[in-house]
């Protein structure tokens, strides 16, 4: 066990995995060095920062090609690891083995094999994991938890989510393991339901049960329109331990990109969750809509604050156990459908290629309210998936 306490003064962090999500990990620093809770003490990558580059304003750091070295020399209490998902595993491995405590990118594992692998190899080293779910941080959460259990709309029928984004080629093109569903004898699972829509499906787990507990009767419906082999286009389906449906539509094909939502269906009205923006809007007959925004607690201030005052972490791997057993059905299911070109518009613009699937906003849309599928819906490129048993939920 580790029961090393934390220098005073800021703790030194490492941040592993550069080039992609890592930027926004080293934006999000910034204030954290500010108020002196945090030190960036080193990068590790494969590949170098550009000459000039100044790390997001965190001034030139070392920079390491090897993680083992990175630890060694930097001594890092806290890494953050924001590299390809079949890494995750094997690189925390090593971090956990250098005594540093770690911020983890989601999806946590490739598969949930390895999410009890990690489990137990974070209870055996005493040390701290948090999973980048940032969503879990919001005080919209516990918002929507107090509104469902006053009664605002009712009991809880069920929970409908729509997410529709706007991906081209370059998204694709920009690393080898993007929409990969394994390579090189790895699972990597990168779909838009366990990789960009991932918060989409924890957070509507967490608000149904917490997120700690398998769902029963996973159904993953998965097509792709772009030439990748995961799903970007998909509806999921499954019931929560304590027998709520949720029904999940999601599109990296849309025109346009917008805030997904999460609506919670109830007896009387429903209650929407914007899970990116922390934004709920209640809606009940004969009211007017009552739209609230809530703050949000960032992961790793809240590592921190574990750290150094006991606060319970956010997200620590076992929540993160009902949506790994999503990711492993999708991990599982098999390979996603093509969306044929006839049902797409496709045109080339700024060196990508754009691709949206038709009607899809509208489709999604309808799936996240009827709680119905995209075959239940009549979308012809889905149809001859068959016919589910409906989740029998209006609001
Ligand atoms: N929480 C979020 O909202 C969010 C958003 C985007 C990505 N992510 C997650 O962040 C992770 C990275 O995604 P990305 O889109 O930035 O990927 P990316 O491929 O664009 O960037 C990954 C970086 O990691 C580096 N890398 C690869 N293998 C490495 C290794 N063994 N050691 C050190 N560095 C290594 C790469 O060179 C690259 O710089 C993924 O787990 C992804 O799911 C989370």
């Amino acid at each position: 066990m580790n029961t090393r306490p934390l220098p005073e003064g800021p703790v030194p962090v490492l941040l592993v995995g550069l080039h992609g999500h890592g930027r926004s990990h080293l934006r999000a620093l910034r204030p954290l060095a500010d108020q002196g809770l945090v030190r960036l003490v080193g990068v590790c990558d494969p590949r170098p920062p550009t000459p000039g580059d100044d790390l997001e304003g965190h001034g030139p750091v070392p920079h390491f090609d090897d993680l083992d070295r990175a630890l060694r020399e930097t001594e890092a209490r806290v890494t953050v690891l924001v590299t390809p998902i079949h890494t995750h595993l094997p690189l925390a491995r090593t971090v956990l083995a250098h005594g540093s405590h770690l911020l983890l990118e989601k999806p946590t594992t490739a598969t949930l094999a390895e999410l009890h692998e990690l489990t137990d190899a974070v209870a055996a080293s005493g040390l701290a994991c948090q999973v980048g779910f940032q969503s879990l941080g919001s005080a919209g959460i516990d918002h929507v938890r107090h509104l469902l259990a006053e009664g605002a709309v009712g009991e809880l029928r069920g929970i409908g989510g729509a997410g529709t984004w706007k991906r081209t080629s370059a998204y694709y093109d920009r690393a080898p393991w993007a929409g990969r569903r394994r390579m090189a004898g790895h699972d990597v699972v990168d779909g838009a339901l366990t990789n960009p829509f991932a918060h989409m499906v924890a957070t509507s787990l967490a608000l149904a049960d917490g997120g700690s507990h398998a769902p029963r009767e996973i159904t993953p419906d998965l097509f792709h329109a772009h030439p990748i082999e995961a799903d970007d286009t998909s509806c999921l389906r499954l019931r929560t331990h304590e027998d709520i449906p949720v029904c999940l539509a999601v599109t990296l094909c849309a025109p346009r990109s917008l805030p997904p939502a999460l609506h919670l269906h109830g007896e009387r009205g429903h209650i929407t969750f914007e899970y990116t923006v922390d934004r709920i809007t209640v809606h009940r007959p004969g009211h007017a809509p009552l739209t609230t925004t809530h703050p949000r607690t960032g992961l790793m201030e809240n590592l921190i604050a574990h750290l150094r005052e006991d606060v319970p972490l956010l997200v620590p791997p076992t929540a993160t156990l009902g949506f790994t057993h999503v990711l492993e059905a999708v991990r599982t299911a098999p390979d996603p459908r093509p969306i044929p070109t006839e049902y797409q518009d496709v045109w080339r613009e700024a060196g990508a290629t754009h691709r949206t699937v038709h009607d899809i906003e509208a489709l999604v849309r309808l799936s996240a309210r009827r709680m119905t599928t995209f075959a239940d819906l009549g979308a012809a490129w889905a149809a001859s998936i068959p016919t589910a048993h409906p989740l029998e939920v209006r609001s």
